[in-house]
C-alpha cells in the first residue's frame, strides 16, 4: 500500500494533485490510502522524550490515526503547499512526530520508497526547497527518495497554483512533472516492493 499524505489545511490545490497521483497508481493495481492534515489535531513534537522510554507518543491526537497507516505503507507520497519557501508547518509536525514510531522500530521506514509534491502560489516560490526538505526526511529515515528526473520534473512534482484550484488545474507543466515522477515511482515500486513483478 502506498500512503499519500496531504499537508494542506484546505481542500484545494495540494489535495487535488495528490489525489490525481494516487489515482495514477491505482490504475496500475497499486493499493493506496489517503490522509490529510485538514481538520485534524496534530500537535508539534514537545521533545518530552516520553517516546524514548515508552516507545509511544504521549500526545494522544490524530497522529494515532496516521501511525498505523505509516507502519503498514510500503511507500509514501508527501504533498505539501509551499509556505515561506518550505513545507507547511502541518506536514513538518507530522515528520517530527514520527520519532515515536521510529523509536518503537528503527526499521519502520527503511527500504521503503518516497516521492514529493510541492504546490506554490508563485511560479518559483520555493517548490524545490520544499521537496528537498521532504527528501531530507526520507534520507534520514532510510526511505529511498524517487525523483522525476530531468526534462520536466527534476526533484519531483512541482506545481504553480496561483493560489487557486482552477490555477493548479491549468498548470500543464505541473502535471507533466507529476506524470514523470509517478512513472518513476511506479517503476521503483515494482522493483523494490514487488521484486520486478510489474504486471505490464
Ligand atoms: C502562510 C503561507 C505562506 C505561503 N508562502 C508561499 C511561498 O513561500 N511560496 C509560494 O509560492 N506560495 C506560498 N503560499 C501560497 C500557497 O503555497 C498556495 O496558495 C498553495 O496553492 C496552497 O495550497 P492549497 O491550495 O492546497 O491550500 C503561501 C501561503 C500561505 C498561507
Amino acid at each position: 500500500m502506498i500512503l499519500g499524505i496531504c499537508g494542506s489545511p484546505r481542500k484545494k490545490a495540494t489535495e487535488h494533485v495528490l489525489r490525481e497521483a494516487l489515482a495514477m497508481l491505482e490504475k496500475d493495481g497499486i493499493e493506496t490510502e489517503f490522509f490529510t492534515v485538514r481538520k485534524k489535531e496534530i500537535s508539534f513534537c514537545q521533545h518530552c522524550d516520553y517516546c524514548l522510554k515508552k516507545k509511544e507518543c504521549r500526545i494522544r491526537d490524530d497522529m494515532y490515526e496516521l501511525y498505523p497507516l505509516m507502519k503498514e505503507a510500503e511507500g509514501y507520497i508527501f504533498a505539501t503547499p509551499v509556505y515561506n519557501g518550505g513545507v507547511s508547518a502541518q506536514i513538518k509536525a507530522v515528520m517530527d512526530r514520527t520519532r515515536a514510531i521510529v523509536v518503537e522500530n528503527m526499521d519502520v521506514f527503511r527500504h521503503k520508497i518516497g516521492m514529493a509534491i510541492a504546490v506554490g502560489g508563485d511560479r518559483i516560490g520555493g517548490q524545490e526547497l520544499a521537496i528537498q526538505q521532504i527528501h531530507t526526511f526520507f534520507i534520514l529515515n532510510g526511505i529511498i527518495p524517487v525523483s522525476g528526473g530531468f526534462f520536466g520534473a527534476n526533484l519531483g512534482a512541482t506545481f504553480w497554483s496561483k493560489d487557486t484550484l482552477d490555477g493548479v488545474m491549468e498548470d500543464e507543466g505541473g502535471f507533466r512533472s507529476l506524470r514523470k515522477t509517478v512513472r518513476r515511482f511506479k517503476e521503483m515500486y515494482f522493483r523494490i516492493c514487488r521484486g520486478n513483478q510489474n504486471p505490464k
